[in-house]
Formats: C-alpha cells, structure tokens, sequence
C-alpha cells in the first residue's frame, strides 16, 4: 500500500498523543469497518471556547495514527465552531492523500472529534444531544466509505432510498451484483446503524 510521506511521518512520529486528565470533553468510537478504535480528549476554554488543548489515543492502523495527528494538529487553538468543520477529506488533504481503502480510517478519527466537541456542547447547554431521525440514517450513510474509491456511499449515488418505519430502518442500495464490495458495504451498515436502540429492524435490499 502507497502512503504518502506526510502520512508516514504523522505515523511514525504522531503529535498531541496521549490522554489528557480530566478533560473538559471527549469520545471514544470504534470503526464498524475493522473493529479499530480511537479516543479524543479536549480542554476547552470556557470563555472563548477554544480548544486550548487536545490529544488522541488510537489502536488503529497507521492511517488513523495520522489522521488523529494531522486532525489534532488543525484543531489545537482553533475555536469549536472552527473546529467543527474539519472534515475527513481535508483531513485526508492535510496528510497529501490516503489510499482509498484506507479513508474509513479518516472518517473514524475525525466522526469522533465531531462528537468530542458534541459531548462538550450538550455538557454545557450549547447544543441538544442528537435525537434520532431519519436523518441520521442518512449521516451513518455518509460515513460508510466504498473502500474502491474511497468515497462514502451517499456521495456516489449508491443509496437510492432510506427511510426509518416503525423502528425499522430500510436502505435500498444500487451496487452490482458482482461488485466484490458489496457484502462489505453491507456489513458496514449494519454496524453502523443497529447499535441505536431506535433501530429494532434493518432491512437493506439491493
Ligand atoms: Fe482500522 Fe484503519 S482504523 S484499518
């Protein structure tokens, strides 16, 4: 596999590793994909709501190493609404490109930045924990990378309907039949999704 040399050298020597005590916010999210895992720990600035410091722990591969290093890197003294916005393709930009079987990695570390930051905002009455919809369904959608082209599915027009009835969550997907990701794919949405006690059901017909 083709790695960047930034992506080598966030790996091999990652910044802002560790745990910090007593954070004022954090989160902790697994990647349906391989199983991996990574933790994200911020110390805010209750007045300008700065994230004055922050650190990551990953037992995941060398792409999630970088991906936690590089995103840790951007948000360090950035406000949380600046912070927010950090995606996982300008991640993925940062570090000169990552293979795209690989960009699930990014997703996973920058998701659990997004919900670090979450955890803080409904901690202090900033914002309302999510409540589930349909359109959360179509968010988990949006992390489920099609590990070809490293694109998440939504993106790629592979979902042509999702819907949530009754506490059973359809997804009708468009992939070929002979497409070697396809029972993957599927595998991915389904931990990506049945983890919500909302969802008793998840019917995926392709
Ligand atoms: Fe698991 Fe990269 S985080 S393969």
């Amino acid at each position: 596999m083709q790695y960047s040399q930034k992506v080598l050298d966030h790996f091999m020597k990652p910044h802002n590793i560790g745990k910090i005590e007593n954070p004022d916010a954090e989160a902790t999210e697994g990647s349906p994909a391989c199983g991996d895992q990574i933790s994200i720990y911020l110390k805010i600035n209750a007045k300008t709501q700065v994230i004055e410091d922050i650190k990551f722990q990953s037992y995941g591969c060398a792409s999630n190493i970088a991906t936690g290093s590089i995103i840790t890197d951007i948000a360090m003294g950035k406000t949380l609404k600046e912070a927010k916005k950090i995606g996982w393709k300008e991640a993925a930009d940062a570090l000169d490109g990552l293979p795209p079987i690989k960009m699930h990695c990014s997703v996973l570390a920058v998701d659990t930045l997004h919900k670090a930051i979450k955890d803080y905002e409904v901690k202090h009455n900033l914002a309302e924990a999510d409540k589930f919809n349909k359109e959360t369904i179509v968010e988990e959608l949006k992390k489920v990378i099609y590990p070809q082209v490293g694109e998440d599915i939504v993106t790629l027009k592979m979902v042509k309907y999702a819907g949530f009835e009754n506490g059973v969550a359809i997804i009708d997907l468009e992939i070929p039949k002979f497409d070697e990701h396809r029972d993957n794919v599927v595998e991915e949405i389904r931990e990506h999704l049945e983890h919500y006690k909302e969802i008793k059901e998840v019917k995926i017909t392709i």
